[in-house]
């Protein structure tokens, strides 16, 4: 059976056609973000698609691949925990599994209280670097590595050391969004869910703030708060795409609609918000809220639970590149997509029971496992375990 991939939604009635051809412009603000950072998620992001949209796997029988995982996750102790954005056959195994689907800090917190020996990430890679810096004693697997985050890329440890060595009077404080390096370097961590309150909290105690990776968020946290914060120059290459423009349109067309926003997303978009916030926050607002329509500006993989909370609304993409323009993600995250039944079954297949042969599991583990080196793991546990115990 073949996999389906999520289309953008909407852009019919706009007659706005997405390009999937990657056209990053260099933004050089900051003295420590270069040409050679955008090379990289440009080079990342071409590898990324092929995978994304599972071009070579179309005679896979999904059926089989769903009773074997369920199987799977019993015999190894693991337990699936995906976010909102992963393909929605992934989200329903962790539903029918009693894992989760959730945003960054829930996964994070339900990957820490959970009894099971192994965590299964199904996200991107610094989900999976979160579980196991906050779950050392636990096993974590993610059904590929190779899944990355424009974020996360964007930010180079070597480089963000020297920003925070730059401004030794600001505290650091770090979007989830990045490596466990980034993490080691931080003061704090926060997600698009706790951001607001914790940048709030430090302001209000006067503390001049660093804030990475993310300028669109950073700005909004800015603006918000009044906070004094330096911001590095990193972007989402799917919430970076959400046109104003595009959306004021689609909102004439649908003038009973509700927009819900991600704060990764530019200020222009954000400015035209019903509700400005995290995965977790968007799905609670669009079952909230009365509107028949919403115009959705974040990964089209939250309208799986969406449509699922509210089966008589109707959901639709926020617009990205219209005809003519290029479109890097059109609201769809390449790395998020490299999730699938086939490399989770792989995954699994490759963890240890007791009846493993003991000199053969690093090799199998390997592609799957989240490595993490024992100093970095406890420096970046102050910061993330920070944002965790704010959270409560
Ligand atoms: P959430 O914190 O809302 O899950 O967002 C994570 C993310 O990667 C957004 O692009
Ligand atoms: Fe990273 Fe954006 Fe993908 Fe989220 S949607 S994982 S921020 S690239």
């Amino acid at each position: 059976m073949m996999m389906q991939k999520v289309k953008p939604h909407g852009l019919e009635k706009l007659n706005l056609e997405p390009s999937l051809e990657p056209s990053l412009e260099p933004s050089l603000d900051s003295d420590f973000f270069s040409q050679e950072i955008l090379n990289k998620i440009k080079t990342d992001i071409s590898q990324a698609w092929p995978e994304s949209l599972n071009l070579n796997d179309r005679d896979i029988d999904n059926d089989f691949l769903v009773r074997e995982i369920k199987k799977l996750l019993k015999i190894k102790d693991a337990v699936l925990i995906s976010h909102y954005y992963v393909d929605p056959a992934l989200q329903a195994l962790s539903e029918q599994t009693e894992g989760l689907v959730g945003d960054s800090l829930q996964m994070a917190k339900f990957g820490k209280s959970h009894a099971a020996k192994n965590l299964i990430i199904c996200g991107v890679r610094f989900m999976g670097e979160t579980a196991k810096i906050l779950s050392p004693e636990k096993n974590v697997f993610v059904p590929t590595l190779k899944a990355e985050c424009s974020l996360d890329l964007s930010c180079p440890s070597d480089l963000f050391k020297k920003f925070k060595a730059a401004n030794p009077d600001r505290t650091a404080v770090v979007y989830v969004n990045t490596s466990a390096e980034i993490k080691a370097l931080a003061d704090w961590c926060v997600t698009s869910s706790n951001a607001l309150q914790i940048i709030q909290y430090l302001s209000d105690q006067g503390e001049k703030l660093i804030f990475g990776p993310d300028k669109y968020l950073g700005a909004y946290l800015k603006k918000e708060t009044r906070a004094d914060m330096l911001l590095w120059q990193g972007f989402c290459v799917v919430h970076e795409e959400f046109k104003s423009a595009g959306l004021r349109s689609l909102k004439q067309a649908y003038p009973e609609a509700a927009i819900l926003v991600h704060p990764e997303s530019p200020e222009d978009v954000l400015e035209m918000a019903n509700c400005v916030g995290s995965t977790a926050k968007l799905l609670e607002a669009s079952k909230k809220l009365d509107n028949p329509v919403f115009i959705v500006a974040t990964e089209n993989g939250i309208f799986y639970k969406m449509q699922q909370a509210s089966p008589h609304k109707k959901f639709i993409s926020a617009p990205t590149g219209g005809r003519g323009a290029t479109c890097r993600s059109c609201a769809h995250c390449p790395w998020m997509g490299m999730n699938n039944l086939k490399n989770l079954y792989e995954c699994l297949l490759a963890i240890p029971d007791n009846s493993s042969n003991f000199n053969t599991l690093e090799a199998l583990t390997q592609p799957y496992e989240i490595k993490i080196p024992e100093e970095i793991i406890q420096k970046a546990a102050l910061s993330l375990n920070r944002m965790i115990h704010f959270s409560q």
